[in-house]
């Protein structure tokens, strides 16, 4: 393991090599934003194709690893990111945990329970920490609704909607054979609107019931191009989800947020509109809130268009959990939570009837440690 330190914003930080598995499309983002934090260095690539790890090497100034188990054999690789197709992410994480690797493992978790339940104890076995990438909660529009959820701004919450209306080509989904299968990818909500539903579970807790459709209109792929879901909340409050890859050209992401103190609305991971009913008095913080920059994102009709910075930032809380011993922003539980509504949906949509959720298992503990 290095030995090194940096100081860094947040306090001497050792320095934390990095491997990453597979390098495709998100890879170079995980390289760009390990590269842009102190207490990160990426020591080396992997991929089934060697030539994709040498060319991501030669850009990225790492060294290319002929397959994981040479990756995981270097005492200078402390933590990996799994960048391998969804289907895939529990077999390379559980080989990367069992060598004593903490784990950053892309969204979706995997893409079944059985699946993630297995990656989840071989962490738990092993002691490493895993964060699941859900790097729009470290949005600024995020982090400011998370603010106001947790000063109770917005009161007792009612009802949560979360969109992701994009649009993705035939050529996108013949791209790579993983993509669009059941087996290694799921459809438009477990790939792209699984962003915004981790937000939507994130801001309205846990759901206990899921009434769900989907569709499969304009694209040759196994999984849906479209689906939809009502769903009920623990707390019973009520909701909807929508995502899909077929609306061109492709919209803004959406979150709608709305409680007995307001409602806030969310675009492209910035507050586009914030109504707070014991707001009228204090004009100054409506404005700033309803103030809106650049977007977030720019992944609408372009999986490669994605920022660097959200990322980061949450690859750097990882770094900051590992160094004081605490749960990363973003839990394991956090991941299957998501992906439990994802399967939910699916069997909803499949069998014609409400899927019931328990309240115990949509519920899984954040506790520091237990991922
Ligand atoms: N967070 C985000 O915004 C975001 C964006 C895009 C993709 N993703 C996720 O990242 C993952 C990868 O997506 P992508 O678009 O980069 O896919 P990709 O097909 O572009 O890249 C996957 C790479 O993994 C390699 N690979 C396949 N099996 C392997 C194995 N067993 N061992 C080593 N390498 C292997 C492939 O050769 C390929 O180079 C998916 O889970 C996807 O959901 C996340």
């Amino acid at each position: 393991m290095t030995e090194q330190s940096e100081i860094s914003g947040s306090g001497r930080r050792r320095v934390r090599g990095f491997g990453i598995v597979g390098a495709g499309v998100i890879s170079a983002t995980h390289a760009d934003a390990i590269a842009s934090l102190p207490g990160a260095r990426l020591a080396a690539v992997t991929d089934v194709e060697p030539d994709r790890a040498k060319t991501f090497a030669a850009r990225h100034d790492c060294a290319a690893e002929p397959d994981l188990d040479a990756l995981l054999a270097r005492d200078d690789i402390d933590v990996v990111s799994v960048c391998v197709p969804s289907g895939l992410h529990a077999e390379a994480g559980m080989r990367a945990a069992a060598a004593g690797k903490h784990l950053i493992v892309e969204k979706p978790i995997d893409v079944s329970l059985p699946a993630a339940d297995r990656l989840i104890a071989a962490t738990r076995a092993a002691g490493v920490v895993m964060t699941v990438i859900s790097q729009h909660r470290f949005d600024q529009g995020l982090i400011e609704l998370r603010r106001l959820l947790d000063d109770g701004q917005l009161g007792r919450l009612v009802l949560g909607e979360a969109s992701t209306k994009w649009y993705r080509s035939q050529a996108y989904y013949d791209s790579g054979a993983w993509r669009g299968t059941w087996a290694f990818d799921g459809g438009s909500l477990m790939n792209q609107g699984i962003h915004y539903l981790d937000l939507l579970l994130w801001s309205m807790g846990p759901v206990i019931e899921v009434s769900a459709l989907y569709s499969t209109e304009t694209h040759q792929m196994e999984a849906e191009d479209a689906a939809l879901a009502v769903l009920r909340f623990a707390s019973g409050a009520v909701g909807t989800v929508v995502a899909s890859t077929a609306v061109y050209p492709g919209f803004a992401q959406r979150l709608e947020i709305s409680g007995t103190g307001g409602t806030v609305v969310i675009e492209d991971g910035e507050i586009i509109r914030c109504e707070l009913s014991a707001d009228h008095a204090d004009p100054g913080l409506r404005g700033s809130l309803t103030a809106r920059g650049g977007s977030a994102s720019a992944a609408t009709a372009n999986p490669a268009g994605l920022g660097v910075d959200s990322h980061a930032a949450q690859i750097g809380d990882f770094l900051d959990a590992l160094d004081e011993g605490r749960a990363p922003a973003v839990s394991a539980e956090d991941g299957r939570a998501a992906l439990q509504v994802v399967c939910a949906v699916y069997e909803s949509a499949r069998d014609g009837r409400a899927v019931r959720l328990s309240a115990a298992s949509a519920m899984p503990g954040n506790a520091p440690g237990s991922s």
